[in-house]
């Protein structure tokens, strides 16, 4: 292990054996427990539940059916769109390239970046960060079928995971950031968030984005609003999430999934919709939540975006463009930056 983690006191290194180990944040910075933070986003006048929140056990399981439903094509498209990078990606690695993916990843995608890996390093560390402990278990797949392969994993926020790796070491990484993800973040939000992977990285890295485009309306509502019901089972999924944890008593048959297609901010905004006049108890966040016929609770923003726009972005960022690569219908981007 090399000094600077080795002086990095907030984290806690956990050897699993010589080709995977992890790090945990010694204690978790001071943030918002999920009970204060519902109290808060739903004692107001326009109430949300924050997307992340979506993720539990079910909620997660629940999305990897989304990944595979007809309607929802980002997931398909941009696995099409890495095998076609593939044969391309090497132009870009010079050097010596460690693999840093934020969020641990669907392991087609993952694996895809890894074989390009394997064929032009003798030695491949793949670096995940991830929240969520689950990290583990899915490394232990990739060792087995990648035996020249190493996985340090950060258990972290993107943001603290981040900060991790810019004091690591001088090796070059290729970080990437994939379906569309970034979409979920609000504009201001996704501006900061980019500025830290900027901040992050030393000259000759790389970071790799997948972004969903603008596309026709009913393509991009029958995304968010499968006929299997699937993404509506994933939205409601939250509140059985709040009920379970947070000691409330929300009947999930008094709301109805609710998403659009707003054209002029162009995102796909996902609600919940109560079908009565109701009111709810959370225990745990001390909150009696009334509710009128028809009120929507905000749960998620699925930004969708213009080549132009995201060229623009990035340019704002400070990054240099590299290459963008679509499919042959143009719903889905993935673009390689890099910091000079
Ligand atoms: C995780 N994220 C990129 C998904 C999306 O498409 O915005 C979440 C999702 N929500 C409903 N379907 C999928």
């Amino acid at each position: 292990m090399n000094d600077s983690v080795q002086k990095n006191q907030d984290y806690k290194k956990f050897v699993v054996d010589n080709r995977l180990q992890y790090f945990k944040p010694h204690a978790t910075k001071i943030e918002k427990s999920f009970a204060e933070e519902v109290y808060s986003s739903l004692n107001r006048n326009s109430k949300f539940i924050h997307p992340k929140f979506f993720y539990d056990k079910k909620g997660s399981e629940l999305f990897e059916q989304i990944c595979s439903l007809p309607e929802y094509y980002p997931t398909r498209t941009e696995e099409s769109i890495l095998r076609k990078l593939q044969s391309q990606l090497s132009e870009f690695l010079d050097d010596e390239y460690r693999l840093v993916e934020l969020g641990s990843g669907s392991a087609v995608k993952t694996r895809l970046l890894l074989d390009v890996f394997s064929k032009l390093q003798d030695r491949v560390e793949y670096f995940p960060i991830d929240i969520s402990e689950i990290l583990a278990e899915s490394s232990e797949q990739l060792l087995q079928n990648y035996k020249n392969l190493t996985i340090t994993g950060i258990i972290d926020t993107y943001e603290g995971g981040l900060e991790f790796l810019k004091t690591y070491d001088a090796k070059k990484n290729l970080i990437i950031f994939l379906g569309s993800s970034f979409g979920n973040f609000s504009p201001v939000d996704g501006y900061k968030f980019l500025e830290t992977v900027y901040s992050t990285m030393k000259t000759g890295d790389l970071f790799l984005i997948g972004l969903d485009l603008v596309k026709d309306t009913t393509i991009l509502e029958s995304a968010y609003d499968d006929s299997q019901g699937i993404t509506a089972k994933f939205n409601l999924n939250v509140l059985s999430r709040i009920n379970d944890e947070l000691d409330a008593d929300f009947n999930l048959k008094n709301f109805e999934h609710h998403s659009l297609y707003n054209e002029n901010d162009q995102r796909i905004e996902m609600y919940l919709k109560s079908l009565s006049e109701q009111s709810v108890v959370i225990s745990k966040s001390n909150l009696v939540l009334k509710l009128k016929q028809d009120e929507l609770i905000h749960t998620e923003y699925s930004h969708k975006y213009r080549l132009s726009q995201i060229h623009d972005l990035l340019d704002d960022v400070g990054f240099e463009l590299k290459h963008t690569w679509l499919d042959d219908k143009k719903h889905f981007s993935l673009t390689l930056v890099s910091k000079n």
